[in-house]
């Protein structure tokens, strides 16, 4: 059969409870023909098995009476577009990607998680920004090594620092050093929008942005003004943090935010002396929780005071150390935060298979708890 033929008889093949013919209706949209095989791709919107069922028994019976040896027909429905946490609204439109960092309090490695992923997504060839948005304790400056450094103000708008590939603003950068804010519901808002509508970002492939600890009003200002693509909680080990970052999950979930992972953050310690890893907070608490919301592990930090002193000297521990074993975990767990975000722009949402993680390289049996500390590892 000829293409043409196959088009003639599916333009007699109706659609249920309608006169007119699918090919009419537009629903056909491919035909694949391989001797006296035909495939043909038919798209409606309807979910009802009954009309599939119908379509697939007219389309089979009538290609086979005009000559068909085997025919293959596909109802699919269409894609839909993904339900954004902004219900399509983009204040920030030149930035393709958003990705929320948070986590349920303070002190946990938002802030570091957040710079060492951007780094790495810079690393990966991404062009990439990162909003420090926790206007109560804005530490990105300092971490970023970009502390005294002033921006350029272009008309009403303010350029964003670069530094390690990566473009930046802070709360920090625009306000004296030690000089501090009582900041009110009406406030917060106005500062997050502020921040991404009179900020100068370049074309962005993401944005990730390091959010207050909770479930405040910045949080929800973010995910009105922009649709957040993915997001990303940080937390501890222990179970008190843990129940924290439910909070978290919730708040994502309640927003329309996908989730992309969660980062268990100071999981075990590296002895610097042996390179062995043992607990301090315990270690993998975090992938049950990770699990509850159809969600993964994004990366196991220890515990390695390189990661600190890059923190507080400003030389993050990814661009610094990439070889160093944090520095690795945070590289793998930036790849997959991009093929997440990949699959939730052409899926229009997130699987909710969970992947197990991997034992990391370098850990003996010293890190798992079970072993007793000392001996060959002398931390
Ligand atoms: N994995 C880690 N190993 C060692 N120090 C860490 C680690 N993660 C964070 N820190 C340090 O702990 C402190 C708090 O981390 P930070 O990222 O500022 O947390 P948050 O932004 O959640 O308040 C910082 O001094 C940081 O350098
Ligand atoms: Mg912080």
């Amino acid at each position: 059969m000829t293409e043409s033929q196959v088009k003639e008889v599916l333009s007699t093949v109706t659609y249920p409870g309608f006169t007119k013919d699918i090919v009419t209706f537009g629903f056909v949209k491919e035909i694949e023909i391989d001797g006296g095989r035909v495939a043909v791709t038919v798209e409606i919107t309807s979910s009802a098995p009954e009309v599939k069922a119908a379509l697939e028994d007219e389309i089979r019976t009538k290609l086979e009476m005009a000559g068909a040896k085997e025919v293959i027909p596909m109802i699919v429905q269409p894609k839909k577009p993904r339900e954004t946490s902004s219900h399509g609204k983009n204040i920030a439109p030149q930035v393709k990607n958003f990705v929320m960092v948070s986590s349920g309090k303070g002190g946990v490695g938002k802030s570091t998680t957040s710079v060492n992923l951007a780094i790495a997504l810079a690393m990966q060839g991404k062009k990439v920004g990162i909003l420090d948005a926790d206007i109560y304790g804005p530490n990105i400056p300092r971490m970023m090594g970009i502390e005294d450094v002033h921006p350029d103000i272009v008309g009403n708008k303010v350029k964003p620092i670069s530094a390690y590939g990566v473009e930046v603003m802070s709360m920090g950068v625009l306000m004296e050093e030690g000089q501090s804010l009582i900041w009110r519901g009406a406030m917060i808002m106005k500062a997050i929008e502020q921040f991404l509508r009179d900020i100068l970002w370049s074309d962005l492939d993401v944005l990730v942005i390091d959010m207050p600890p909770g479930t405040g009003d910045a949080q929800l200002t973010l995910a009105q003004s922009v649709p957040v693509t993915a997001g990303v909680t940080v937390t501890t080990p222990q179970k008190v943090s843990l129940d924290d970052s439910r909070r978290s999950l919730d708040m994502f979930k309640k927003l329309n935010i996908p989730i992309a992972g969660v980062v268990e953050n100071m999981s075990g310690f590296i002895c610097p002396n042996c390179g062995v890893e043992s607990d301090i907070f315990g270690r993998g608490t975090a992938l049950a929780v990770a699990q509850e919301y159809g969600s993964k592990l994004l990366a196991q930090i220890p515990i390695e005071p390189a990661v600190r002193e890059g923190g507080d000297e400003g030389k993050p521990i990814t661009y610094h150390y990439p070889e160093s074993e944090t520095a690795k975990r945070f590289i793998k767990a930036a790849e997959e935060l991009w093929e997440t975000i990949e699959k939730i722009n052409e899926e229009g949402g997130v699987s909710n298979e969970s992947i197990q993680p991997t034992t990391p390289p370098g850990v003996s049996a010293c890190s798992t708890g079970s072993a007793p500390q000392g001996g060959s590892c002398s931390h």
